[in-house]
């Protein structure tokens, strides 16, 4: 398959000796995140140490993987590299686009239609640059890399969030945005700053009704959706090793929830098995031969307080079952505590609806032990009061649990089984009668539960729950039901309780497929044909961006000065633009459409200095591009907080905005700018901000001796004839004032490969 060993052992070849000169340059034991981190330098083995939340640092990621949504750009991005093949192992996932509402096969079916040119496009961009290509209906992107890329000691990147989860294989596992993913796939360094290291000793062992995804409701519960930030958090200790492997997966995924870069395992038996059972003996048997290294010092784990930044312990033989929410997942309730609870917020009681899947609990395992729930209420005579949807993680888990009885039992219990896809999820979920917006509850096994995430309704209270909790409460129906202490009444009218679950780690038959829906990439692509239609609206390739002049700019138009907050999002919206993501043209009429304009505290309401006129912020810029004319965004500041999405800077870049001017910016939105050729530049006195007017014409000048740390000029030609002028920061170094100069740091790569 796309498994690529060679690479594996060429990463566990290395590693003694990377771990042994960190060992040196730190001069105490490691972590596993330390160790991992160090064996991937960019630069080889360890001349330095590094300030942890301080040191930005390159390292060499192992593999990239990209899920349809985030994979358009990314890949579009990539085509601009001028590179025959991608520099390392990468795979792209057909998994978001396919919306849950029949059934598996009619929803496919309406997908593959629905978004046939956006697959079609990421099959042939794949078949041609080395790309393992998972179609539709393959499964979930994180469950299926677990499956068959992740592995112990490895690092990797991944456009999307819950990359995360294959720390449940010992990998150090970073969600990322496509301008990262692109540069990996390139073959450049990627950047990150070295994190802060959290520990979680897990103590005792779990048992009952309590499961993994306890484990990190508790932990989201203590730490809160920021809690996390800025860190990797290890999980070591005897409840840690007596844990599967999936399960750690799930505790792992959630753990973007606390907004931790990632989170990871130390190699275990567990981990053996799992890859084992997944038909890679050959990875088993090379992690065994390194095992020392795939895990952290003995010392670091007697005494975790003197190498984490913080220790959590947690006693799994105590902890109970949670159900985290609503609107956010940190939100933590113990499953006993549930009726007074809702009764405290009157969250209402009655649940319409039990969801099993998404990336975080989709496992065979998962499936099992909710399966056994469904057994007992089949055998006790009981049936499901809400409804109920089932999405497998994987084909390969579809079919294993087909075939072992699985979905039959689920089926038999009238629940719906869907795409083997995000679907609900993602809000992929046309949901009967959401569009009522009424206040309802669900509750699901999936990792987030914002407002209007699943069905769009922000009145639907959505709790986050293991998959076992989630079958017992789709059998009563009742959000404040405790299966450990209540009772059902079945249809002879007794009173009949639930049996704790029981479930297979792993399939003891064995996992099996018959089409996993995996296409490997062409042995040589250079006659593929990428496929994108010159009429498609969600399809555009890119042209490579323009080379600077060689002059300063003069003339340039005020676009908009953004008041207060400016993300990501409000700068480039998500929501119904998000069909555009691979259409830089139609997606560009997003640009800046949530900024606040500072002059008439509106927002997507700039005044169009040729007309006099005021106007949307897209258009009014693409009459300044027409014209010939470049612009100006001033904004105040952490400008371009929020997710990394590159869209925020390709946008303006696209449509002739040439600087962004802001009191300060959020880093990744500030490097994004710079890849894309565009001036990010800062007041050195922030009152300056003040100076700016609305009908000012704009110069930059010392563009020509551009140079690190130099200031440059900005002049403001005021409509009065006045003239202000004043120093501006920017941080480009040397290699970043060479992606300027050359219109985009893709074209510098481009340069590079063709030279
Ligand atoms: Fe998909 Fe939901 Fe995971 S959108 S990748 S299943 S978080």
């Amino acid at each position: 398959m796309a498994f690529d060993f060679d690479m594996i052992e060429k990463v566990y070849a290395n590693f003694g000796s990377r771990i042994e000169a960190a060992r040196k340059v730190v001069g105490k034991p490691l972590t596993l995140t330390e160790k991992i981190l160090y064996a991937h330098l960019w630069d080889g083995a360890a001349q330095e140490t590094y300030e942890r939340g301080v040191s930005y640092v390159d390292f060499a990621p192992d593999r990239v993987a990209m899920q349809d949504a985030t994979a358009q750009m990314a890949l579009l991005q990539f085509m601009q590299a001028g590179r025959s093949k991608v520099a390392v192992p990468s795979t792209a996932h057909c998994d978001h686009l396919i919306q849950a509402k029949v059934g598996a096969e009619t929803d496919l079916n309406k997908a593959n239609t629905e978004s046939k040119e956006v697959f079609d496009f990421l099959g042939s961009v794949s078949n041609k640059y080395g790309i393992g290509f998972w179609k539709p209906g393959a499964g979930i992107i994180h469950q299926v890399v677990l499956e068959n890329y992740a592995f112990p000691g490895g690092m990797m990147i991944g456009t999307d969030s819950h990359t995360v989860n294959a720390g449940g294989l010992g990998m150090l596992a970073i969600g990322v945005g496509g301008a990262d993913a692109c540069d990996v796939m390139a073959g450049l360094p990627w950047e990150l700053k070295f994190p802060k290291l959290i520990g979680i000793k897990l103590t005792g062992k779990l048992s009952g009704w309590t499961a993994p995804k306890d484990v990190i409701l508790k932990v989201a519960g203590i730490l809160t959706v920021k809690g996390g930030t800025g860190a990797i958090v290890e999980y070591f200790g005897e409840g840690a090793i007596a844990m599967s492997c999936t399960g750690k997966g799930t505790i792992c995924n959630m753990g973007a929830e606390i907004g931790a870069t990632t989170s990871t395992f130390g190699y275990d038996e567990s981990m053996e098995r799992y890859l084992r059972s997944t038909n890679r003996n050959d990875v088993a048997d090379a992690a065994n031969a390194v095992k020392e290294h795939l895990t952290g010092d003995d010392e670091v784990y007697a005494n975790p307080e003197l190498y984490f930044d913080q220790v959590i312990e947690i006693d799994l033989s105590t902890l109970e079952p949670h159900l985290n929410g609503p609107f956010t997942p940190d939100l933590a309730t113990p499953v006993s505590e549930m009726k007074a609870a809702a009764a405290a917020h009157d969250w209402p009681l009655t649940v319409e609806w039990g969801l099993i899947g998404s990336c975080t609990n989709s496992s065979y395992e998962d499936l099992s032990r909710a399966a056994s729930i469904a057994k007992q209420a089949i055998d006790k005579g009981l049936g499901t009061k809400s409804s109920f949807g089932i999405n497998p993680g994987s084909e390969q888990v579809r079919y294993t649990a087909d075939r072992d009885g699985l979905l039959k039992t689920f089926t038999d219990l009238d629940a719906t089984i869907f795409t083997n896809a995000c679907g609900p999820c993602i809000g992929m979920w046309d949901r009967v009668g959401a569009e009522k917006q009424e206040r309802n509850t669900i509750v699901h096994s999936f990792n987030r539960n914002f407002a209007k995430r699943a069905d769009g309704n922000p009145n639907t209270c959505a709790f986050v729950a293991s998959p076992e909790m989630v079958a017992a409460i789709a059998i009563s129906g009742r959000l404040d039901f405790n299966p450990l202490t209540d009772t059902l009444t079945n249809d002879k009218g007794e009173q009949v309780k639930l049996d704790a679950p029981v479930g297979d780690e792993l399939p003891l038959k064995g996992f099996d497929v018959e089409d996993a829906g995996y296409q490997a990439p062409a042995e040589d692509g250079s006659g593929v044909e990428v496929i994108v239609s010159p009429t498609s609206h969600r399809l555009q390739l890119l042209e490579p961006f323009t080379e600077w002049e060689g002059t300063d700019l003069k003339g340039l138009k005020l676009l908009i000065k953004a008041k207060g907050k400016c993300t990501t999002d409000h700068i480039s919206m998500a929501g119904p633009w998000l069909k555009f993501r691979g259409h830089l043209d139609n997606i560009s009429n997003n640009m800046l459409i949530g900024a606040v304009n500072y002059f008439n505290e509106k927002t997507d309401n700039v005044k169009n200095q040729l007309t006099g006129e005021y106007g949307p912020v897209p258009a009014t810029q693409r009459e300044y591009k027409a014209a010939g004319i470049g612009s100006i965004v001033v904004g105040d500041e952490n400008y371009g907080e929020g997710s990394s999405r590159e869209h925020a800077a390709m946008e303006p870049r696209f449509l002739g905005v040439r600087a962004v001017l802001v009191k300060s910016f959020a880093r990744i939105h500030e490097t994004n700018l710079k890849k894309q050729g565009m001036l990010g530049l800062t007041f050195v006195d922030t009152a300056d901000y003040d100076k700016i007017q609305e009908d000012d014409t704009i110069e930059i000048n010392g563009l020509t001796t551009f140079t690190p740390g130099k200031p440059l000029e900005i002049v403001l030609n005021h409509a009065d004839g006045s003239v202000e002028k004043f120093n501006v920061n920017h941080t480009y170094n040397a290699q970043q004032i060479e992606w300027f100069k050359a219109g985009a740091a893709l074209n510098i790569i481009r340069k590079n490969i063709v030279a």
